[in-house]
């Protein structure tokens, strides 16, 4: 449930109507509303109540200070994957010790950053980073508490790109490697074994590899534990899908309780890294129409944002539900279109829906790209030189700019024309 929702025809956040928030703050924007994180945070933890858990908000999803301000003030940990995640989450006030450092490639200034910060854990990917975070540590005189980021080689079935915890993929280590990593770690001066991590993919919509992939970390837990490794975290990671289009994800309640079930009774604390589940339905990309164009073969429909401010669609053929913000009055008799709604950007994989049918709008009007919240303004970029769009957080009948729309010296800082071209 979110609270972006038709009223007399007008889409509304919350108290506020979204067609205002475009006129004041100019489009493309994103619009998160406060009421859906905190309500899709508060379901996702609900099952976990009753046991000892930390929910570390995988930030990657949308790490804009305000959003992430409204998680810490939640009691939000961060799952980061880079020292700027680190940087962020801090300076939103997230609780460093509720902080977990995911990621393939740490580079050792990341890491130092994270062993001066005290986050709780390292989630090491490789041999490898191990030994890096091992000497990093033993130069502070500090010792960094780590978990081991399995690979249980377990099917996520979801898109190839966002799959993680299949053997073919670059994440984690492989599970029959681990004991004996684990082993090593027991014994390095800069390192604390404290846990076990997996994360096995993203948008997921079906919870059978939840449940084979906790029994396998509980086997590695238990195997651990009669070693002498005394093991205090299990990080089973994100991944939970939302409904999009026609997907029906399991609700909150069932992942717990399948998450619970497979881990039965073992005395650990649960970490949790959801992202997409919590913000994804918690934000929209408000656009303009620039034109309608016809061709022989097709209808375009031209907006103000493109692949830059929501690549989605364009690399992973992703369904974003579009709606007019301001709907026809009678829907019935409007004249619907067939149309690719499609960005200013010079490509042809530049388009936010294909073939979708909507009502024919004309130039001016505003469209709501609908479930943006997650890997939308994260993932924007300035190709094209297109100043990136502005964030609005609506809470209530209140609305604020939470970023504001880039210019164009924000496009070119920090580039300069070396004095030897000048002519
Ligand atoms: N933990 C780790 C280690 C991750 O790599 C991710 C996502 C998460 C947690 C959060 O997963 P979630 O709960 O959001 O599924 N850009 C893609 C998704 C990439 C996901 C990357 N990792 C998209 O737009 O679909």
């Amino acid at each position: 449930m979110h609270f972006f929702e038709y009223l007399n025809n007008q889409l509304y956040c919350e108290n506020v109507p979204v067609s205002e928030i475009c006129r004041q703050a100019g489009t493309p924007v994103f619009i998160y509303s406060c009421k859906t994180l905190e309500r899709h945070f508060n379901v996702f933890r609900e099952p976990f109540e009753k046991v000892d858990h930390l929910i570390c908000y995988s930030m990657k999803a949308c790490s804009n200070l305000g959003v992430l301000r409204v998680f810490a003030n939640l009691g939000s940990g961060a799952d980061i994957v880079s020292g700027g995640e680190l940087y962020r989450a801090i300076k939103a006030g997230i609780d460093p010790q509720k902080i977990v450092y995911s990621g393939v490639g740490k580079r050792e200034s990341e890491i130092d950053e994270a062993i001066d910060a005290d986050i709780l854990m390292f989630n090491v990917e490789s041999e490898g980073e191990l030994e890096t975070v091992n000497q990093r540590a033993i130069r502070k005189k500090a010792k960094a508490r780590i978990a081991l980021r399995v690979n249980p080689d377990v099917d996520p079935k979801t898109h190839p790109y966002i799959s993680t915890g299949l053997k073919t993929n670059k994440f984690g280590i492989d599970i029959s490697k681990a004991l004996g990593l684990y082993k090593r770690a027991q014994v390095m001066d800069g390192i604390d074994p404290v846990g076990i991590d997996c994360h096995i993919g993203s948008q997921l919509t079906e919870l059978s590899p939840f449940r084979e992939t906790v029994s396998i970390l509980k086997e590695l837990l238990k195997t651990l534990r009669q070693e002498g490794i005394n093991i205090k975290y299990l990080d089973v990671g994100g991944g939970l899908g939302i409904p999009y289009d026609q997907e029906t994800p399991p609700p909150p309640s069932a992942y717990g309780s399948t998450i619970l079930e497979a881990l039965a009774e073992m005395d650990v604390r649960i970490i949790l890294e959801p992202g997409r589940v919590i913000v994804g339905n918690a934000g929209i990309l408000a656009t303009e129409v620039l034109y309608l164009k016809q061709t022989d073969d097709k209808t375009f429909v031209i907006v103000d944002a493109a692949m830059n401010d929501l690549v989605r669609p364009s690399l992973y053929k992703a369904h974003h539900t579009i709606l007019p913000v301001i709907r026809p009055e009678d829907l019935a008799k409007s004249e619907l279109l067939i149309a690719d709604i499609v960005g200013p950007i010079c490509e042809s994989g530049d388009f936010l829906a294909r073939s979708r049918e909507i009502p024919k709008p004309k130039a001016g009007d505003f469209l709501a790209v609908m479930s943006a919240g997650a890997y939308g303004f994260s993932m924007s970029s300035n190709y094209n030189s297109r100043p990136r769009a502005c964030e609005v957080l609506v809470t209530g009948d209140k609305f604020f700019v939470v970023r504001k729309r880039e210019c164009y010296e924000d496009l070119t800082r920090g580039e300069q024309i070396p004095g030897e071209i000048i002519k």
